[in-house]
């Protein structure tokens, strides 16, 4: 390999998807130098962390001119929704996301679900307030449970399942602009997740998160607290119908509208009575989705994100470990509210010896050195196995190895 086909990387985000996705490019054959804003202390381990207005379109355009990018991934939602890709794609420079307007599938709950009444994609009942103020009387004599939701992003916070109409009024009166009310749904959840670049769909593994706080699905919602992939629950039968019946029509619907989707396109999936039902999109990588999926990937990660930002999806297979992939997030004492940060994380290389990946989220160097919490979601323990069972004991006889006195971590990820 000589020096001209390597390819310089900027990865943009911070937490442990940024982090896996920087592990997997590095290991890459084609990979230059690998720069990430901002980055954090483990991501530092494999890229350039750099200080960087992520979401500011010139800002980013301007460091991947000044640094000859030639591949900017995109891990978060901000940047996608401001615009960031398209500035990158005027610019001339390959990057791998969807476009603002196409962004709009996460950016928007409401824009989702118009798109999918108009295209017959099933999903929860709903209706748009422009207010929380003109959505009271709905949500006041709303059959119960009733779910309330802002739409706007929220870092998947801002969805309240309310068992009470008083719950569904508290819910609202923390909302500022407009409002999603639907109608419960019940069953197992699922992630599905396809790369597309517009012409071509590649299906990557499936993967269930853990969204509640605590143990046996108690507690506040939270961005995820663990991950297995596969999903237990999703068949290859259910699998083809969600790409059949929520998927293909969706992207059909963008590619008609003249906003073309491009990059990862992650369904949070319902799987209902009636078959599988959308609950949301997102345009980009869960997290922590994408540390198990990362694990399980056997390709070279930045062939495929080139070959999605060059529109030649077509060119390129990914193949995919047989094995069962856990994650477990170890997050700062008082998440998903106020974390308490500061605390010092220890024998990180002590869990790594058992054999799994340990990603950093919010991590950060103190002035002497040691590793310590910075945010709500820390570490994201990360294991391969025959099948979940074996995952999910290394991966919590490795979480039993760090030392941190800050943390907590959920004890039933991947449980059956
Ligand atoms: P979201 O941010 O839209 O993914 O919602 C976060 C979580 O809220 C989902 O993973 C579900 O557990 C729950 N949720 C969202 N919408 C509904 C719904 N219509 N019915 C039942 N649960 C829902
Ligand atoms: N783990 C859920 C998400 O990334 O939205």
């Amino acid at each position: 390999m000589n020096a001209a086909s390597l390819v310089d990387i900027l990865v943009l985000g911070g937490g442990g998807r940024e982090h896996a996705l920087c592990w997997k490019l590095r290991q890459s054959a084609r990979a230059g130098r690998l720069f990430c804003a901002p980055g954090n202390a483990g991501i530092a381990a494999v890229a350039d962390c750099v200080d960087l207005a992520i979401a500011d379109p010139d800002a980013v355009v301007a460091f991947a001119r000044e640094h000859a990018i030639g591949l900017v991934v995109v891990g978060p939602e901000g940047p996608l929704v401001a615009g960031v890709v398209d500035a990158l794609r005027t610019a001339g420079i390959a990057v791998f996301g969807p476009t603002a307007a196409a962004a709009r599938l996460e950016g928007s709950k409401g824009f989702t679900k118009d798109l999918a009444r108009a295209a017959g994609i099933p999903t929860a009942g709903f209706r748009r307030f422009a207010s929380a103020a003109d959505a009271h009387h709905y949500v006041a004599v709303h059959p119960l449970p009733v779910v309330v939701k802002a739409d706007g992003l929220a870092s998947g916070k801002g969805v309240t399942v309310a068992e009470t109409n008083e719950e569904g009024l508290a819910a609202l009166a923390d909302i500022n602009g407009p409002v999603v009310i639907e109608e419960c749904l019940t069953g197992p959840e699922a992630s599905l997740f396809v790369l597309t670049d517009g012409k071509t769909i590649s299906v990557w593994p499936s993967a269930q998160d853990h969204k509640r706080a605590f143990d046996d699905d108690t507690g506040p919602n939270t961005g995820g607290m663990g991950v297995v992939s596969p999903a237990p629950r999703l068949t290859e039968a259910l699998q083809a119908r969600a790409l059949a019946e929520i998927i293909e029509p969706t992207l059909k619907a963008m590619a008609a509208a003249g906003t073309p989707y491009t990059g990862v396109l992650y369904a949070g999936l319902m799987l209902t009575a009636d078959g599988p039902k959308l609950i949301e999109y997102n345009c980009r990588f869960g997290d922590p989705e994408c540390q198990a999926l990362m694990l399980r990937l056997d390709s070279d990660l930045l062939d495929i994100l080139l070959a999605c930002a060059e529109g030649r999806l077509a060119e390129v297979t990914p193949k995919w470990s047989a094995e069962a992939a856990v994650t477990i997030v170890y997050a700062a004492m008082g998440y998903p509210g106020t974390p308490i940060t500061g605390t010092v994380i220890d024998n990180i290389d002590g869990a790594e010896a058992l054999g799994v990946e340990v990603f950093h989220a919010g991590t950060r160097r103190n002035t002497a050195g040691k590793l310590v919490a910075a945010g709500g979601r820390v570490l994201a323990i990360s294991a391969l196995g025959a099948d979940v069972g074996e995952a999910r004991s290394l991966a919590y006889a490795a979480i039993r190895k760090i030392r941190w006195h800050g943390g907590f971590y959920r004890r039933d990820i991947g449980k059956v």
